[in-house]
């Protein structure tokens, strides 16, 4: 019966079967070592040439990422690089590897391109441990809370977010959109269920070549029938700790095989600072000296000086309502403004997620949408949530990949997925 590696381990001694692929290979005269790979860990394995006379030319060819399966004794060993080495008894191979493509220091544009083998390493791996867990985190969060899983359609006739980033795709003999967002199916659906939320696929076309955009990238998102903004944020922030915590608790081996200094992820604990925009442009008028005209939205760079200021996400609220989606509502405190916010995720991470209060008002929803160029005859079916029993809601969307590149401390948004797109890259 096989046992995985981390299982081997803990047994401590005596017999084992393990399987899995040849991590590193090292061979002498009298022995090979084997550092074996699964799922689970890495363990050393060592082979005497004594016990394997018959075998020998065949133990010789292995290279890297064949794959084996193992019996053996295995036993403490300080100088293994987990602390266990195996003495292998029996041997199988089970396929020959051919020289592995991946060597090390391997510049980030060669690891894109191989990235269906580079997916193997102990740090992707690690990331995609993380990653699930994360996805785990979402659901147990909402359902927690009394929310229903809703799955909205990937092909739409509307814009959600502005059409400078849709994808056009043809569907029979017309074209629809991949979805940028579900928001406009989920205010539609929280009539029935008030309390919504889904993990799925978005796309957009971004053109920008940050670390931080994705073609397609996976948002959680949540609506809420009667909630205003306030209420959503505290959700926002609530689940964000909630994911933060369940990593620690879940993936700290993951965090260690990352170096992630986890001292800067104990201390992520709601409430999260809230400042407006407009006070955000006043600490980085005072505090950097940097000068952005009231109404600009904040780029990449201003939001990486900005966070710098706080050890936690910072909640930016009231961001000028001139440069935001027809369905925010503006702000009756401040008109100017929206009702809407966006959290920052701390260390230069920036924006993880955005939410508002919804426009209830038609008249203004048709107006915003006439301001953005859209065919106000593809969001009648929309408009009829204003049309039935209109109520007050809210929503946001956090940035799956965002999140997992911020908790594991990535240098780019590429390795939070296992097989990215952006505008340069569409495959492996
Ligand atoms: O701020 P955004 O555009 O908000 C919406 O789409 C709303 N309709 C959400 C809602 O209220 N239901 O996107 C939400 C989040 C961003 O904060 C960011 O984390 C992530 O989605 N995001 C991206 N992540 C990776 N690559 C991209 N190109 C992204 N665009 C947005
Ligand atoms: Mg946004």
């Amino acid at each position: 019966m096989f046992i995985s590696i981390k299982e081997a381990m803990s047994q401590q001694k005596g017999k084992v079967s393990i399987r899995g692929w040849v991590y590193r290979e090292r061979k002498s005269n009298k022995f090979t070592f084997l550092v074996i790979r699964d799922s689970s860990d890495i363990v050393q394995c060592v082979l005497k040439k004594e016990k394997f006379e018959n075998q020998w030319q065949d133990i010789d060819k292995l290279l890297i990422e064949s794959s084996v399966e193992i019996e053996g004794h295995i036993k403490k060993d300080e100088r293994a690089p987990t602390g266990y080495e195996i003495d292998v008894d029996k041997i199988n191979i089970v396929g020959y590897a051919e020289v592995f493509p991946i060597k090390k220091d391997q510049s980030a544009e060669l690891l894109l391109d191989e990235r269906h083998l580079w997916l193997r390493s102990r740090k992707m791996t690690a990331v995609m441990k993380i990653r699930s867990s994360v996805f785990s985190a979402i659901d147990d969060f909402f359902r927690s809370k009394g929310f229903y899983e809703v799955a909205p359609p990937i092909f739409t006739p509307n814009a959600c977010e502005g059409g400078a980033t849709l994808f056009e795709v043809k569907f029979f003999d017309d074209k629809v959109y991949l979805t940028q967002s579900w928001q406009l199916y989920a205010e539609a659906m929280i009539f029935s269920l008030e309390k919504i939320y889904c993990n799925s696929p978005c796309f957009r076309a971004e053109k920008s070549k940050t670390s931080r955009h994705l073609a397609e990238f996976y948002m959680a998102e949540m609506e809420m029938a009667w909630a205003d903004l306030a209420q959503v944020e505290k959700y926002a922030e609530e689940l964000v700790e909630f994911i933060v915590q369940r990593i620690l608790e879940k993936n700290s081996e993951e965090l260690k095989i990352l170096e992630r200094d986890v001292s800067k992820l104990e201390k992520i604990k709601a409430p999260f600072p809230r400042i407006t925009y407009t006070e955000a442009l006043k600490i980085l008028k005072e505090k950097e000296n940097l000068s952005i005209e009231w109404g600009k939205d904040l780029r990449t760079v201003e939001e990486e000086l900005l966070v710098k200021y706080f050890s936690s996400p910072v909640i930016v609220t009231n961001y000028p309502k001139e440069i935001m989606a027809f369905y925010k509502p503006s702000d009756p405190k401040d008109p100017k403004t929206a009702l809407c916010f966006d959290m920052l995720a701390p260390e230069g991470f920036g924006e993880i997620i955005g939410g508002s209060q919804r426009e209830t008002d038609i008249k203004k929803l048709i107006e915003g949408l006439k301001k953005e160029g859209e065919n106000i005859d593809n969001y009648q079916w929309y408009l009829d949530s204003r049309r039935f029993g209109s109520i007050p809601h809210s929503g946001f969307g956090l940035g799956v990949e965002r999140v997992v590149r911020w908790i594991c401390g990535l240098d780019n948004i590429k390795d939070a997925i296992p097989f990215p797109r952006t505008m340069l890259r569409k495959s492996p």
